[in-house]
């Protein structure tokens, strides 16, 4: 397996899958329809989704059942971007290599383009065609994808992350934690837990699936907090200081970036150990799923 071509092959997938679900861009609405789709066609890597087809295919799913929640999941991971970079959150200009959707639409337009994508999320699940066999596992899909982008979530996560700006010593590890499982670990739980669930996993399966994605997710946003440091606008499509120029506390900030790295690194190991538990009873299918895990680790993007 050429682990870089099919990473290529599965973000195409997930595109295509989300160019089916685009608002149309017409009437006196056109405008934050466009913000959207702006905001969703703008590029970046598509792990959510992706982490959710091969969750949902390591436990033996195989229908569509599995694509608007995929485009949805994508959406609701947008629209936390659009509303992180307004001026009011972290006031950011650049995003996936272009403009944030404030600095092209104006901050009005994106603060409706990005609720506009969490409804579109809710709306691309409950519109598509599935059989009435698989409603218990949407719906438990769907109460496991709200709570984690709500209060309970990402939302939650979000909130902490304001309110510790210029805390400085005074944000504890404890604090910081809360911050990273909430605000970033909290979708990949959706993303995996949702994968699992619609393939009809059980329980304790799904559990594990939402601590694998609590420690890549962890993982992920210290790796985050250290390319803020380390890495340049041109690599990363993002600018790099936004963290030490809104006073946040991050992990690099309270341990350096060594420290940082081994626990990027510790976190993401703990999480795989407990894939492979489900791994070895699929053998090679499921390489792909750890590969990407593994390659998180050090990523420059
Ligand atoms: C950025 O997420 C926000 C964080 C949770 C760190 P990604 O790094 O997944 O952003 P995209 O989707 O690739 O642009
Ligand atoms: C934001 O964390 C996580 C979200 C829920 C959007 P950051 O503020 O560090 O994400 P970036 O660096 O702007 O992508
Ligand atoms: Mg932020
Ligand atoms: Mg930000
Ligand atoms: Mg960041």
């Amino acid at each position: 397996m050429n682990f870089k071509q099919t990473l290529h092959d599965k973000v195409k997938t997930t595109e295509d899958i989300l160019l089916t679900y685009l608002p149309k861009q017409e009437g006196y609405s056109a405008k934050v329809a466009e913000a959207m789709n702006y905001s969703l066609l703008a590029g970046g890597k598509r792990i959510r989704p992706i982490l959710m087809q091969e969750v949902f295919t390591l436990f033996g799913g195989t229908d569509k059942i599995i694509e608007p929640f995929m485009a949805a999941i994508e959406m609701i991971h947008t629209y936390s971007l659009v509303h992180d970079d307004l001026p009011s959150m972290d006031n950011d200009l650049y995003r996936r290599g272009k403009k944030t959707t404030h600095a092209i639409f104006g901050e009005g337009m994106a603060v409706l383009a990005g609720d506009g994508l969490l409804n579109l999320a809710f709306e691309t699940i409950l519109d598509s065609k599935m059989e009435p066999d698989f409603y218990p596992r949407c719906f438990q899909a769907m109460q496991v994808l709200a709570t984690k982008a709500g209060v309970r979530g990402m939302i939650g996560g979000q909130t902490a992350d304001i309110l510790a700006e210029n805390l400085g010593s005074h944000v504890t590890c404890e604090h910081l934690l809360y911050i990273h499982k909430n605000k970033t670990a909290a979708l990949m739980e959706a993303a995996m837990m949702v994968g699992a669930i619609l393939a009809g996993a059980k329980e304790e399966a799904v559990l594990d699936m939402e601590r694998v994605a609590r420690m890549i997710g962890i993982a992920f946003q210290i790796q985050d907090d250290i390319l803020d440091v380390t890495s340049s606008l041109e690599v990363l499509g993002k600018e790099t200081g936004s963290d030490s120029k809104n006073n946040k506390v991050t992990y690099v900030t309270l341990h350096g970036l060594d420290a940082s790295q081994l626990e990027v690194k510790r976190l993401s190991e703990e999480g795989i150990a407990i894939l492979l538990k489900y791994q070895s009873k699929t053998g090679e299918e499921s390489s792909f799923l750890n590969q990407l895990l593994e390659e998180l680790i050090g990523r420059e993007q």
